[in-house]
């Protein structure tokens, strides 16, 4: 082995003992059993990140910053609350990529919920395809 392979090798070593024991961390270790990934992770959480996690917020107060300072848990799109008025799949898939954003962004990284308010499909997507339930719930509705 030359000098400059020894180096490299010497290099590429250090490099992964470094990787290896820098970061880890238990709550983030698929491979740890749930109940010792959770007791992790509540062991490394402030007061702040704790309340931030049991909110949820309504979608048109989601910021990324929001998401990130407040620690935020879940994040609501309420009846009829749109990124824009009729707002492409691609318009709230951006929107929630960035809420998740400012979610992953903190200490922890602790990913959002995101949920909405919609029925049939996802009747605030325009042009989204929604299920006919209505015309099965009005089926039921016969006069007897
Ligand atoms: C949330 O959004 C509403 C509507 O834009 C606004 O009136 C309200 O002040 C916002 N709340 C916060 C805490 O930013």
């Amino acid at each position: 082995m030359g000098s400059l392979h020894k180096t490299t090798f010497v290099l590429l070593m250090f490099c992964l003992a470094a990787l290896g024991s820098a970061d880890y961390l238990k709550y983030k270790d698929p491979k740890q059993p749930l109940g010792v990934r959770i007791k992790d992770l509540l062991g490394r959480m402030t007061l702040a990140e704790k309340i931030g996690q049991m909110t949820q917020i309504e979608r048109e107060n989601a910021t990324a910053e929001a998401m990130s300072k407040y620690f935020i848990g879940s994040v609501l799109s309420g009846g009829g609350s749109v990124p824009s008025p009729q707002a492409s799949a691609a318009a709230w898939q951006s929107m929630v990529n960035e809420m998740q954003k400012g979610a992953l962004s903190t200490r922890l990284g602790i990913p959002m919920i995101y949920g909405i308010d919609a029925v049939h499909g996802h009747n605030n997507v325009y042009k989204a395809t929604i299920f006919p339930h209505n015309v099965g719930l009005g089926a039921t509705r016969t006069l007897c």
